[in-house]
């Protein structure tokens, strides 16, 4: 490739694979990399169907356009990579030009380019349903408070059986009380205040709240690279991020327990495109792996959404609020989940000294 092409590949907005005449990935340009979560050299040679799980019987048209020389294109088509659930995209997919068998497959997820639409969307999304539950929450916390007082009056004239009815009132309306004041909180999050932190810390407070109350019936294994360097993000809010994650996977192991692994470790390669379009690197990763029964199928295409929960008494605000913070820091969350193991992926960006220099 002349460097004009080379400049011309790199910037192309849309996910773009080379297909080598087995199907083989040749070349990824960013935009793919970020599509896939993986840098071109980590999948290189590896075949594509491997790296793309896509609903449709694509490779005997594959094959047909190859054959005749046609460009092909396919529509409407779900495609999952290794690191989250489906998206819907179209698919354009054409011979090289030249002699050899080459294919060019270009990837056009349907909702806007795939993981930076992730973050504008569920912060858009969370602000509108978030405004009008924080306003709720509001109206109905005083009047619940009076409700509760009532009650606890009443009690003190009553019997044992009429006691357990205001009983009843008093811990239903805390319990109410305690699912507002998680959406308040939502609403409070303020914008992150961007330091040099050392991710091991964070991963280290929450761990330490963790196995104390929530988790405690967890394993919690460890597996960092020591060498990490410094993050740029709030801790506090971090702290958070991680604690919401582990509350999910002590929740959905059960009284049984299970294991969680908190891992770090750095890929220079992850990018992601930013609003103003300049690919930004997130080469730090955190990921929290648990041995659980994984995301219920039906939530799992929006687990991190408000509101949207697969447990009885759940909120739904847990991952919204964590991707809620880690679209504030301009990195990345996202889930790979299967029965016996889901990995959450957070992914940072350098400290900036230590951006510059790499
Ligand atoms: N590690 C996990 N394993 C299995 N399911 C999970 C996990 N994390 C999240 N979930 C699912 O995603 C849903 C949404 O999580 P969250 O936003 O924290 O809300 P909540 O915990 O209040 O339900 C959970 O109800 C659960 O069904
Ligand atoms: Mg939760």
């Amino acid at each position: 490739m002349s460097p004009q092409d080379d400049r011309i590949w790199t910037s192309l907005p849309v996910p773009a694979v080379v297909l080598d005449a087995e199907d083989r990935i040749l070349r990824l340009n960013p935009a793919g990399e970020g599509f896939l979560m993986s840098s071109a050299r980590a999948v290189q040679g590896e075949p594509v169907w491997d790296r793309l799980a896509v609903d449709a019987p694509l490779e005997s048209a594959l094959a047909r356009a190859r054959r005749d020389r046609t460009p092909l294109f396919v529509n409407d088509v779900d495609i999952g990579t290794g690191d989250r659930a489906p998206v819907q995209c179209n698919l354009q997919i054409a011979p090289l030009a030249g002699p050899g068998e080459e294919m060019i497959l270009l990837i056009s997820p349907r909702e806007l380019a795939g993981r930076v639409s992730q973050g504008q969307s569920v912060k858009s999304a969370a602000r509108s349903a978030i405004g009008m539950a924080e306003m709720l929450a509001h109206e109905i916390k005083n009047p619940l408070a009076g409700i509760t007082g009532a009650a606890q009056l009443l009690s003190m004239n009553l019997g044992s059986a009429d006691l357990e009815l205001t009983d009843l009132i008093v811990s239903e309306s805390r319990r109410i009380v305690s699912l507002l004041e998680q959406v308040e909180q939502f609403g409070n999050v303020a914008n992150p205040r961007m330091r040099a932190v050392n991710i091991h810390d964070v991963l280290d407070r929450a761990r330490r709240s963790a196995v104390v109350g929530f988790a405690a019936h967890m394993r919690v294994q460890e597996d960092y690279d020591p060498s990490l360097p410094l993050a740029w993000g709030d801790a506090d809010q971090l702290v958070q991020v991680v604690l919401n994650l582990l509350k999910n996977a002590a929740e959905a192991a059960g009284e049984g327990g299970g294991t969680i692994r908190l891992r770090s470790y750095y890929e220079q390669s992850l990018r992601v495109r930013g609003g103003d379009g300049a690919g930004k690197s997130l080469p730090l990763q955190v990921e929290i792996i648990d041995d659980g029964p994984g995301l219920p199928p039906e939530i799992a295409a929006e687990a991190f959404e408000p509101f949207v929960s697969g447990r009885e008494n759940g909120t739904g605000l847990g991952l919204a609020l964590a991707a809620k913070i880690i679209s504030d820091h301009d990195g990345w969350i996202s889930v790979n989940s299967a029965p016996g193991r889901t990995v959450f992926r957070v992914s940072l960006p350098l400290a900036p000294r230590l951006a510059e220099e790499s």
